[in-house]
């Protein structure tokens, strides 16, 4: 089996974590999360979104979060833009990397920004045209790339032709997607596989939710097609409130040590990870779905 030698984890908890949080998390305790992220060793982080406060409430302070942030030198904040006000409002408050956002499935799309997939596609053209033109960092996630809440399976073909047109636009990033977790080892394979024989310019990051526990092979399954960017969540947390069902990212930490285990590098230190476990734990009333520290609450009890 060939396998990258490192691996680069993008930490979405802040945004995609919290974002799903029914109860508000004090602004001071979000800045807490994202110091405290800040001394693990990760690199990238959605650190908030700027997104209509009515629809995600949880977010309404992401001006707030990313000013009382300690800004790392060492760490790309970036902030989630659904549509062109909120990369107005993200550039206004001093962001340098932003993380676009279009559904492959047209439902999909029309349910989380209230816009056409078109619509959405031709509006992010000019923002990324700015974007590069102002050197702001372009992620653009491709959401719903195998499976939509409300239409089922989505064709390989249109994430493929969206992969291309996006690329073209001259992006920096595209991040493929499986909002509902719903993918298995297969499929996931199968569409990274199509998406590396094209050979974009920009880079790849998968960002795969753990609804029916797929999350760490289907991880292993992009592996082997040759990503070597993956998009996690501190324990665990997250979902998205346009996606019905969808659970929570693979968590950060079970993915740190998996890679590790598998002599990859991550540059990621597990130990203040757990450190920042802490943290979380008391912002959710879930239980965690990470099983790293489950593992370890087991071994201290046993000893
Ligand atoms: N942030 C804040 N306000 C916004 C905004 C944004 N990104 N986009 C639009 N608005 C404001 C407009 O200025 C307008 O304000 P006004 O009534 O005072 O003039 C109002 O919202 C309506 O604008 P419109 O363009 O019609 O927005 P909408 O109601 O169709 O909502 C979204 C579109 C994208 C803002 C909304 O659907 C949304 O925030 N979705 C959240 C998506 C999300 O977070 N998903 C999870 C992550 S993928
Ligand atoms: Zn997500």
């Amino acid at each position: 089996m060939t396998l990258p030698l490192k691996v680069n984890i993008v930490e979405v908890g802040p945004r995609d974590g919290l974002q799903n949080e029914a109860e508000f998390i004090p602004t001071d305790k979000k800045i807490e999360l994202i110091n405290s992220l800040n001394q693990t060793g990760l690199k990238r982080m959605e650190a908030a979104s700027f997104v209509h406060p009515l629809y995600v409430p949880q977010m309404k302070d992401a001006r707030a979060v990313l000013q009382g942030i300690e800004h790392s030198p060492d760490v790309q904040y970036m902030a989630l833009v659904p549509n062109a006000k909120g990369y107005e409002r993200a550039l206004e408050n001093g962001v340098k990397a932003v993380s676009l956002v279009v559904g492959a499935s047209d439902s999909f799309n029309r349910n989380n920004v209230k816009m056409s997939r078109e619509e959405s596609l031709r509006n992010f053209e000019a923002v990324v045209k700015d974007a590069r033109k102002n050197q702001i960092f372009i992620r653009y996630n491709i959401a719903t790339s195998f499976w939509c809440p409300f239409e089922g399976r989505v064709e390989e073909k249109a994430v493929l032709e969206m992969v291309q047109e996006i690329d073209s636009q001259g992006v920096d990033e595209i991040v493929i997607c499986d909002t509902i977790g719903r993918a298995n080892p297969k499929q996931t394979a199968e569409l990274f596989s199509q998406i590396t024989a094209i050979g974009p310019r920009a880079a790849i990051t998968a960002h795969l939710h753990d609804t029916y526990g797929f999350a760490l092979a289907n991880i292993l399954a992009a592996l082997k097609e040759g990503v070597t960017s993956f998009d996690t969540s501190i324990g665990g947390l997250g979902g998205c409130p346009f996606a019905p069902g969808a659970a929570g990212n693979a968590a950060t930490e079970d993915v740190v040590f998996m890679l590790h285990e598998m002599g990859i590098e991550t540059g990621i230190d597990i130990d203040a990870l757990k450190q920042t476990l802490e943290i979380v734990k008391p912002l959710t009333k879930r239980e965690l779905t990470g099983r790293l520290h489950k593992v370890q609450a087991c071994a201290a009890a046993a000893n």
